[in-house]
C-alpha cells in the first residue's frame, strides 16, 4: 500500500489547565477526574487561534520531513470546527505555508486523522499525489459547555501533523461510520434566518458517556483485530499502539482484551485530555521527536468518536 511518513510535528496552546484549577470553576476534583479518566491537565487556548496551533504543528512536520512547501501537492486538514466555516483551515494553512496545492478539510470527529490517512492513500494509489501534508487540529475548548462537569473536564486543544509520501509502509487501514447523533452531538449554527421555525439548539457538546465508553472499547478492539488480520501481522509484531486519547480506562480495557503489554501502549492523556482528531498525531509526533520510534517499528493507530466513527491502521515507521 502506498504511503510512508516523512516527518511529524505537534503543537498545543501555552496555558496548562490542571484538574485542581478546573475545580475552581466547576464542581469537580482532581481525584474524580484522575480515577475516572487518567487526565491530570490539558492545554487550553487563551489567545491562540486554531490556525496558530495548526501552523506550529505543520511547520514542525515540514521541517522534520525535509520537504519545502512547493513539494506539497495536497493539504488535508481534519477538524471538527476551524476558526472559520469558510475558508477551510486547510486553505488558511496553505496560504501561511506559501504552498499552492489543493487543500480541503474533513470532519470525522476524533477519527479524522485516520480518515485523512485513508484519503491520502487513495490519492497515492490513484497516482494523483507525491507528497501530502495532513494536519489534525482541534480547539475543543470552544465547543464544550464549561458549566457541564461531565464533559468539560475531558477535553483539550492541540494539533498534530504529518507529511506523507508515496511508499509501501501502510500495511492495512480501516474506517467505519455508524450514523448516530444520540450518543454524541455538537449542534451547528442556525443563524438569524427570520423565517426559521425549527429548534435553536445550544451549540455545546452533549454526550452519553457510558454508551460512548462501550462503543469506544468495542471499536478499538474490532478495528485493531481487523487491520492485524488484513496485514498478516500478529499483536506481538507491534512496537506501539497509539490509540485515541479519550480516557485511560478505555485504552486499558481495550489493551487487556487485545493482550497488549504495557510497553506496547502509548499514552499522553494525562497531559492533554481528549484533543479529538489531533490526539493520535500529537502522540505520534511526541514519540517520533523523542526518538522512541525507530525506522522499521510497526505502529498501530486507532481512533473512535462522534459520528459515530472509528478507524485503525498499521504503519511501518
Ligand atoms: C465521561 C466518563 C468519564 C464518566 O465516567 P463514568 O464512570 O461513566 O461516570 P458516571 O457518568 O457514571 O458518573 C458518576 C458520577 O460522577 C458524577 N460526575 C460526573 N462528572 C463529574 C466530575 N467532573 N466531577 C465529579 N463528579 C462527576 C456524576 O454526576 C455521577 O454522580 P451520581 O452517581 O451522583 O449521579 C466516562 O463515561 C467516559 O469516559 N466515557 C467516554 C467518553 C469519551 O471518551 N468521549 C469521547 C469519545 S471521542
Amino acid at each position: 500500500m502506498s504511503l510512508k511518513i516523512l516527518g511529524a510535528g505537534m503543537a498545543h496552546p501555552g496555558f496548562v489547565l490542571s484538574n485542581s484549577a478546573l475545580s475552581e470553576i466547576v464542581e469537580t476534583d482532581d481525584q474524580w477526574i484522575t480515577t475516572r479518566t487518567g487526565i491530570k491537565s490539558r492545554f487550553i487556548s487563551t489567545n491562540e487561534s486554531l490556525l496558530d496551533i495548526a501552523m506550529t504543528a505543520s511547520k514542525n512536520a515540514m521541517q522534520n520531513s525535509g520537504l519545502k512547501s512547493e513539494d506539497l501537492d495536497l493539504i488535508i486538514c481534519s477538524t471538527i470546527q476551524g476558526d472559520n466555516i469558510t475558508p477551510a483551515l486547510s486553505c488558511e494553512i496553505q496560504h501561511e505555508l506559501g504552498a499552492s496545492c489543493p487543500a480541503f478539510d474533513v470532519n470525522a470527529a476524533c477519527t479524522g486523522f485516520i480518515y485523512a490517512l485513508d484519503i491520502a492513500k487513495s490519492y497515492f494509489d490513484a497516482g494523483r499525489s507525491k507528497n501530502i501534508l495532513i494536519v489534525s487540529a482541534e480547539q475543543m475548548s470552544k465547543l464544550i459547555n464549561w458549566q457541564d462537569r461531565s464533559t468539560c473536564v475531558l477535553f483539550g486543544d492541540g494539533a498534530g501533523a504529518v507529511v506523507v509520501t508515496k511508499g509501501s509502509n501502510l500495511k492495512a487501514i480501516k474506517v467505519t461510520a455508524k450514523g448516530n447523533s444520540d450518543l454524541l452531538e455538537i449542534s451547528g449554527l442556525t443563524g438569524n434566518n427570520p423565517y426559521w421555525e425549527g429548534e435553536k439548539p445550544d451549540l455545546f457538546l452533549h454526550m452519553k458517556g457510558k454508551e460512548v465508553f462501550k462503543f469506544a472499547v468495542n471499536s478499538m478492539c474490532n478495528d485493531i483485530i481487523d487491520v492485524l488480520a488484513e496485514s498478516g501481522l500478529g499483536i506481538e509484531d507491534v512496537t506501539k499502539v497509539i490509540p485515541h486519547q479519550a480516557n485511560i480506562r478505555i485504552i486499558r480495557s481495550a489493551a487487556d482484551k487485545l493482550g497488549l503489554r504495557d510497553d506496547q501502549l502509548a499514552v499522553n492523556v494525562d497531559r492533554y485530555g481528549n484533543t479529538s482528531s489531533a490526539s493520535v498525531p500529537i502522540l505520534l509526533g511526541e514519540l517520533m521527536e523523542s526518538g522512541e520510534l525507530k525506522e522499521g517499528d510497526i505502529i498501530v493507530l486507532s481512533a473512535f468518536g462522534g459520528g459515530l466513527t472509528s478507524g485503525a491502521c498499521i504503519i511501518e515507521v
